[in-house]
């Protein structure tokens, strides 16, 4: 395989996919309080997808994943699976959204507090943020992929977090999952250049403890082998001739 560059047509696409998939975080908001269980969230989520965006919850059946979201609570890297366990004060959650709109995907999530949160996880989720946004901020031609990484590794290991290496950001468009891998460690001008036309998901997982991830028994969910909280942000981004053009990008983030 190989890094595809997209068309005007597969743009305007992408751009309509990405803004759903936006909007869905948008939508969840309100929901994403003490006592809501997961999957409730997901039966929200997954009815606003099909019924009012008339878009496809990319997750559900994707080899084998049982639900239309992943949601993934305090020590859960990433890929948790819906459930009826209820969300309680002073949790953190990711929910990552991806739907299919003609064709064509969007892939996005961020954190949630329930309630109030101790400040040690207020830190990890905005440290997160922040290596998100500097990620993205290396995405123009010339650069490298591992300008990328590098961008996000340093900030978190400067705060002495950790980053996730299992998992990647990737090429996304007609297939959720594309090339390249998008890794979130790395050396500056390494890997493969960056070209006006790609189009990939950034999407770091940084962990207040170590690096290490366990999955559970259910194949899917991921959590920190020490147990420690980790948190994840994600953006769908176009290369531009002028550097980049976040197409999952939220009011709240103008
Ligand atoms: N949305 C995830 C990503 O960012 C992938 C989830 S795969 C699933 O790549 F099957 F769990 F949905
Ligand atoms: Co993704
Ligand atoms: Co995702």
């Amino acid at each position: 395989m190989s890094i595809t560059i997209k068309n005007e047509s597969e743009i305007s696409k992408m751009r309509i996919a990405g803004k759903l998939a936006a909007e869905v975080l948008e939508m969840i908001e309100p929901f994403v309080i003490p006592g809501v269980t997961t999957n409730e969230l997901d039966q929200i989520c997954h009815d606003y997808i099909v019924n009012e965006q008339q878009a496809i919850p990319a997750p559900l059946n994707y080899r084998g994943f049982p639900k239309s979201i992943c949601t993934s609570t305090n020590y859960t890297i990433c890929h948790g699976i819906p459930n009826d366990k209820r969300l309680k004060k002073g949790d953190i959650i990711n929910i990552d959204i991806t739907v299919i709109k003609n064709d064509y995907h969007g892939d996005t999530s961020k954190m949630f507090c329930v309630g109030d949160i101790s400040q040690h996880a207020k830190r990890l989720i905005n440290i997160t943020q922040e290596c998100l946004m500097l990620g993205i901020e290396q995405v123009k031609p010339g650069a490298t992929f591992g300008d990328i990484g590098h961008a996000i590794q340093k900030h978190a290991e400067s705060h002495r977090y950790s980053i996730v290496r299992e998992f990647c950001g990737h090429g996304i468009g007609k297939n959720f999952h594309e090339d390249p891998h998008v890794m979130h460690f790395g050396k500056t001008g390494e890997g493969e250049v960056i070209e006006v036309g790609m189009i990939f998901t950034i999407e770091p997982m940084v962990n207040i403890g170590k690096r290490h991830i366990k999955v559970l028994k259910d194949g899917w969910t991921a959590i920190t082998k020490d147990r420690s909280l980790s948190a994840q942000f994600e953006h769908t981004i176009l290369v531009t001739p002028e550097g980049n053009e976040i197409l999952t990008l939220r009011q709240e983030e103008r």
